[in-house]
C-alpha cells in the first residue's frame, strides 16, 4: 500500500473513531432537488464556475471543494491550492476537526472573504438551542471568519428542532447567509418542515454514479431544496476511477472518469464538492465545463446506479 493511501486510511479510521465517539448513530440518506442554473459565478483563468440560486435568493457555486480528511498542514495547503485554482465553495464540518486548517488555508490564499462560499456543519452532539449557538461560534472562531455562507445540520437525529431554531435565529441576525440540511430522508424533512419558520436551502447527501438518489432528488425538488452531492466521486469506491463504462464515455470527449462523473452531476443540476489532496486532480476536476454529455451518456451513467449506499460503515 502506498504511503499516501496508508495515511488516508489512518485518517479515515481516526475520523470514524471520532464520529463514533462523538455519538454513535446512523448516516441517513436524504432527499434532493436542484433549481435551474442561474447567473455566472466567480471565474478563474479559462474556467468559469457557474452558480445556482438558492431558495432564499443567494448564489452558490455549482462545483466546490470537499475537505474531509484534509487536516493540519496538508489541509491548509490543499485549501489554499484549491482557492488559487478557482474553487470558491469550501465544505467543512465540526466533526472533520479541520476548521482551523480550512481557515488557515483561506488566510494563506489571500482571497477576499466575500469571494468565498464557506459551508460548515453542526455535529449531533451540539444539537439543541444553546449548544448549537455555542458550536456555531466555535466554528467561526476556528475558521477565523465572522460569518458563514451556509450552515448545515449534519445528521437528522437528536434535538434537531432546537438546533434548527438556533440556526434560524443566527440566520435572522445575519450571521449565516443560508441554512440547510445533510443526510435528511423524506420523513426527516417532512418533520422539519412542520415546524421550520425558515426553509432549508440545501440537502447534502451521498450521491455518485453508483447511488444517484433519484427519489431523494425529487423530494428535495418538491420542497425547493438544492441537492448537493457528498462523495461525488464515490471516494473512488467500486473502482470508480477505472470503471469501464465511465471510461468509454470519457474517451469520446477526451475526459477522465472523474470529469465524466462531475459533468454528470452538473448536468443534473446538483452541486458537487469533490475532495483532492493533489493539485493536478483539483485542476482536472474543474475542467468539466467544455464538453457535454448527451442523453444516451446520461442514461448509461444512470444505469450504473446500485441504489444503495456505498458507505455502509456510516449507516
Ligand atoms: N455531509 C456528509 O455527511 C458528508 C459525508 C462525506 C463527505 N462529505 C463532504 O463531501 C466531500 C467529498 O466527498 P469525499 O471526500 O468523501 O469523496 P470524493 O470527493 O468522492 O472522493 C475523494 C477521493 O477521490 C480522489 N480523487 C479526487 N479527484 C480525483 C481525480 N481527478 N482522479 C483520481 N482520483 C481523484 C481523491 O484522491 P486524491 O487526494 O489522491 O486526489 C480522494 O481519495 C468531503 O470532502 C466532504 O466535504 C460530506
Amino acid at each position: 500500500m502506498k504511503k499516501k493511501d496508508q495515511d488516508q486510511n489512518i485518517r479515515r479510521r481516526e475520523f470514524l473513531k471520532t464520529s463514533a465517539k462523538i455519538s454513535a448513530g446512523t448516516l441517513f440518506m436524504g432527499a434532493g432537488a436542484p433549481r435551474l442554473l442561474g447567473a455566472t459565478g466567480p471565474s478563474l483563468p479559462g474556467v468559469k464556475i457557474e452558480s445556482i440560486t438558492l431558495n432564499n435568493g443567494i448564489k452558490m457555486p455549482i462545483l466546490g471543494f470537499g475537505t474531509l480528511y484534509l487536516n493540519g498542514e496538508e489541509g491548509k495547503n490543499c485549501v489554499a491550492d484549491a482557492i488559487s485554482l478557482g474553487y470558491r465553495l469550501l465544505d467543512t464540518a465540526t466533526v472533520y476537526q479541520n476548521e482551523e486548517a480550512v481557515g488557515a488555508g483561506i488566510a494563506k490564499s489571500g482571497i477576499q472573504r466575500e469571494k468565498l462560499f464557506v459551508t460548515s456543519k453542526v455535529w449531533v452532539d451540539d444539537y439543541g438551542y444553546e449548544k448549537t449557538k455555542t458550536a456555531f461560534q466555535t466554528s467561526l472562531d476556528k475558521l477565523g471568519l465572522d460569518y458563514l455562507d451556509l450552515y448545515l445540520i449534519h445528521r437528522p437525529r437528536g434535538d434537531v428542532k432546537g438546533a434548527w431554531k438556533a440556526m434560524e435565529d443566527l440566520y435572522n441576525e445575519g450571521r449565516i447567509r443560508a441554512i440547510g440540511l445533510s443526510n435528511f430522508e423524506a420523513s426527516h424533512l417532512e418533520e422539519l418542515m412542520s415546524y421550520a419558520k425558515t426553509d432549508p436551502v440545501v440537502n447534502q447527501i451521498e450521491t455518485h454514479a453508483f447511488f444517484r438518489q433519484e427519489e431523494a432528488n425529487k423530494m428535495n425538488k418538491k420542497y425547493g431544496i438544492q441537492h448537493e452531492a457528498w462523495s461525488p466521486l464515490a471516494q473512488g469506491r467500486n473502482d470508480h476511477f477505472t470503471n469501464e463504462t465511465l471510461a468509454a464515455i470519457g474517451k469520446k470527449y477526451n475526459k477522465t472518469n472523474a470529469q465524466v462523473s462531475l459533468r454528470w452531476h452538473y448536468q443534473r443540476g446538483i452541486v458537487a464538492i469533490p475532495r483532492s489532496s493533489q493539485k493536478a486532480h483539483m485542476q482536472e476536476n474543474l475542467e468539466i465545463f467544455d464538453f457535454e454529455l448527451n442523453d444516451d451518456d446520461m442514461k448509461t451513467i444512470a444505469a450504473l446506479d446500485l441504489d444503495i449506499t456505498q458507505f455502509p460503515e456510516w449507516e
